[in-house]
């Protein structure tokens, strides 16, 4: 974060014209973009693009006294400790100039992501920055028309992005919806994007023709349990037409085979007819159905506290419903839990299709059904490994390439290195999905990013 921080007020500082002082915009950067975002379009705090605010008109002397005060019990902090009168001015007088000058200034080229140079992909593949204005971006999904919806942790959003040029770079990030609780999971079907947060499930319908008109939402009558740890839900819409949803267990390890926890459920998409599809599961972020067998693969995050090396994050396979993947008894398919194994064997449980590593954290995965990348990554598995927290060395960070060969793995891979760069973390993946041309999204919810992986062979010698 800190570095995230820098490196948006290196780029602000820069960008500020001279006219308005540097000075405000930079200290706009230190102290509000962290809540109001690097562009003012708004996180936790209200959007300030444009002089058009609730609590305050826009004139200098009003914002000066606004900025000063805050409004502590609404979350905007006083200032007036903090900072003095002319840095306070300053910023007043940043936020009065025109937003649209201010973000056209500070709209990146080319040239502002030197960090790129360091992804290492495989020969022929590039990455560019499909948007940087989604803070912490989680699950995407690609309807079929090309718009892109992207759920969020902290920042409490639901956004969608525009490429009004078609020129494969959103210009246009609306927020569809704020104020939610940790709305993670996005799925889209017909016509309806569905947005799961923690504890419910809310739908928009027609969205691709409501979305940049505050489009009003309904809550689906399904009840979930809304526990913060591993309570952040994806959703996902199969190939069935029903709703998948997970819920994690409750804790670091525990024994939740009596409720709903450590599951993954499917529903119709009113919310009627919730039935378990599968137990046994720790906490699983990725949902992908093979495009050919329809089978449903996914992901789950091993548990902490065995150590750096044990046990491994697990690739699984779930052909049918009423499988068990061995959650609490037995970790990363072949490790019995120290707490929970007792007369319990591995063996009973479904193997996992992958050990993905101890730690990696591996959340949104995708298959490559397009017609972009060579033959050979066609109807293949990437996923992105968001990196461990609590391994004395890092691991994960990166995005993998799973080759199968029918329902077994052949090959895991990295496909796209260098989200750590000369000791920094850089940005943690997320989610993959992909775009009508056969390009890959990767989401990045540390950077705030939505990344663009392209792929033209390399011209023969
Ligand atoms: C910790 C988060 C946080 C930080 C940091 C923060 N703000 Fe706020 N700010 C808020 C919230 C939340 C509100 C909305 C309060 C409400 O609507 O009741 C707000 C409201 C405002 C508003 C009124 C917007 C409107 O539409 O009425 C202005 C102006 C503003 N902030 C300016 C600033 C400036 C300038 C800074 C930096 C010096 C700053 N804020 C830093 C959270 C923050």
């Amino acid at each position: 974060m800190k570095r995230l921080l820098t490196l948006l007020s290196i780029s602000a500082a820069f960008a500020a014209p001279a006219a308005f002082g540097a000075d405000g915009a930079a200290l706009y950067q230190q102290h509000c973009a962290a809540c109001h975002g690097a562009q003012r379009e708004g996180a936790v705090g209200p959007s300030l693009a444009d002089a058009t605010w609730d609590k305050v008109q826009p004139h200098k002397a009003e914002l000066v006294k606004f900025i000063s005060n805050g409004l502590p019990d609404a979350g905007m902090p006083a200032w007036k400790g903090a900072l003095d009168a002319g840095k306070i001015g300053a910023i007043a007088d940043y936020l009065l100039t025109p937003a649209k000058a201010a973000s056209a200034a500070a709209a990146p080229g080319p040239a502002s992501y030197p960090e790129l140079a360091g992804f290492k992909l495989p020969v022929g593949f590039s990455i560019a920055v499909y948007s940087d204005k989604v803070p912490s971006a989680r699950s995407m999904v690609v309807t079929p028309s090309g718009m892109v919806f992207v759920g969020s942790r902290a920042a409490g959003k639901v956004y969608a992005l525009v490429s009004s040029k078609h020129d494969n770079v959103a210009d246009k990030v609306i927020t569809i919806a704020e104020g939610l609780n940790s709305p993670i999971g996005v799925t889209y079907l017909n016509g309806t994007l569905y947005v799961a947060e923690i504890g419910r499930v809310i739908r928009f319908d027609d969205i691709e023709h409501t979305y940049d008109k505050s489009p009003k939402y309904t809550v689906l009558k399904v009840s979930l349990p809304d526990d913060k740890w591993h309570g952040e839900k994806i959703i996902k819409a199969g190939p069935d037409g029903k709703l998948y949803i997970p819920v994690g267990a409750p804790c670091n390890v525990c024994n939740r085979e009596d409720t709903l926890h450590s599951k993954i459920h499917r529903m119709n998409p009113d919310g009627s007819g919730r039935e378990e599809f599968a137990r046994g599961i720790r906490n699983t972020v990725g949902f992908a159905w093979h495009p050919l067998t329809h089978q449903l693969w996914f992901t789950d995050n091993g548990r902490d506290e065995l150590g750096d090396n044990l046990p491994s994050d697990k690739l699984n396979l779930a052909p049918k419903a009423g499988m068990h993947f061995g959650f609490p008894y037995c970790a990363g398919g072949v490790v019995p839990d120290p707490e929970f194994a007792a007369g319990r064997k591995c063996e009973e449980f479904a193997e996992p299709a992958a050990k993905l590593g101890p730690h990696v954290a591996s959340l949104g995965l995708a298959f490559n059904t397009g017609n972009q990348f060579p033959a050979q990554y066609k109807n293949q598995l990437f996923i992105a490994e968001h990196g461990s927290w609590n391994r004395s060395q890092k691991i994960g960070y990166r995005v993998a390439l799973i080759t199968l060969s029918g329902d077994k793995v052949a090959t895991d891979t990295v496909f796209i290195d260098g989200f750590i760069q000369n000791g920094q973390v850089i940005g943690r993946p997320v989610d993959i999905a992909f775009l009508a041309d056969g390009s890959m999204l990767v989401s990045d919810d540390q950077a705030g990013r939505i990344y663009r992986v392209t792929y033209s062979a390399p011209a023969k010698k």
